[in-house]
């Protein structure tokens, strides 16, 4: 059994986010040129939009490998030091949900990336040491689906920071096609566009909805995905026209209905709904339901918009109604 990865090796076949393809390409070169290597870059934008692809396309137009740590998994200075100290020459340290480091590891970060060098604590009490360690030329990339949880510090240490944006749905649809290539399975023109019409804005999605409209053509179908293939796939799956799936739908309506269209807290949503608290609705569903006009996030709290009860095919009722 072997698997392709969906995933692109170099810059040109990354489809979309044109605008920070310009800029990485422009400091790809000059680096090159140089024979330096690439300034620290750090990347935000919601799940699922490329950014663990884009550091490795990073890394491979540099010639370099990448080596992928989650923040929450470096625990010690110790396991930061141990990887910081054993990358070669030039290569590429990808750390994911980098909002999440510990206070004291991100701190140890700061001398890495701007002198390449670590101090390191020997011993305890009176008779510690600190050694001055030199590290060899790397990048760090940093991703993280929350901007706004960097320290200023941090961010100030990256030399380039790009947002990912949501992709178009023409993107999507030549993502698809791309992906079904590498799987080897027959996508039709208008199963492409089923498929993206529905994926939110986001590879990831298109890609896991590929894989479940393959295995739906290969049992129920003649192992081609035609548009009514792909959506009688999706209907069992539940994902709706708008690319919406039961969480999307149960937050949409307990929002709606339970707490009246909001303003409502997203812990308070989060308990209703049985999550255990707000972070995967922060990063997973409230994103695209903004994008969309479904959702207004507000001091006061989250607030549903008309279009939200359009699409629930609820009528609005003000909240005086009810009082
Ligand atoms: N897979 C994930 N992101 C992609 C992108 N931007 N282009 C092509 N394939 C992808």
């Amino acid at each position: 059994p072997f698997e392709y990865s969906l995933r692109p090796q170099r810059l040109p076949e990354y489809i979309g986010q044109e605008k920070v393809k310009a800029r990485l390409e422009i400091a790809l070169k000059a680096a090159l040129g140089r024979r330096e290597v690439l300034d620290h870059v750090l990347l935000y934008g919601p799940p699922g939009l490329g950014k663990t692809t884009l550091a490795h396309v990073l890394a491979n137009e540099m010639n370099s490998a990448c080596k992928v740590i989650q923040a929450p998994a470096l625990e010690k200075k110790g396991d930061l030091a141990a990887i910081l100290t054993n990358l070669d020459d030039g290569e590429f340290l990808f750390i994911d949900e980098i909002h999440r480091l510990a206070a004291p590891i991100e701190e140890m970060l700061y001398s890495a990336m701007e002198d390449r060098k670590l101090d390191i604590l020997i011993g305890q009490g009176p008779s510690a040491q600190t050694l001055k360690v030199d590290l060899r030329p790397f990048t760090l990339v940093g991703a993280t689906t929350r901007a706004g949880l960097i320290s200023k510090p941090l961010h100030d240490r990256f030399g380039m920071v790009h947002r990912l944006d949501y992709y178009t749905r023409e993107e999507l649809t030549v993502i698809a096609t791309r992906s079904s290539q590498v799987l080897g399975v027959e996508l039709a023109p208008e199963g492409a566009g089923s498929i993206a019409r529905r994926s939110r804005g986001t590879p990831r999605i298109v890609n896991r909805l590929l894989r479940r409209c393959r295995d739906y053509a290969e049992v129920k179908g003649d192992g081609v995905i035609t548009s009514d293939l792909a959506d009688a796939c999706l209907a069992l799956h539940e994902v709706d026209d708008l690319g919406l799936e039961g969480l999307d739908r149960a937050y949409l309506e307990a929002l709606c209905v339970k707490f009246r269209g909001g303003p409502v807290g997203v812990r308070t949503l989060a308990a209703a709904l049985g999550e255990s608290d707000g972070g995967a609705l922060e990063d997973l569903v409230e994103p695209y339901l903004m994008q969309i006009g479904f959702l207004d996030r507000t001091q006061q709290g989250r607030k549903a918009t008309e279009a939200a009860y359009g699409y629930l095919g609820l009528k609005t009722v003000p909240n005086s109604l009810f009082s």
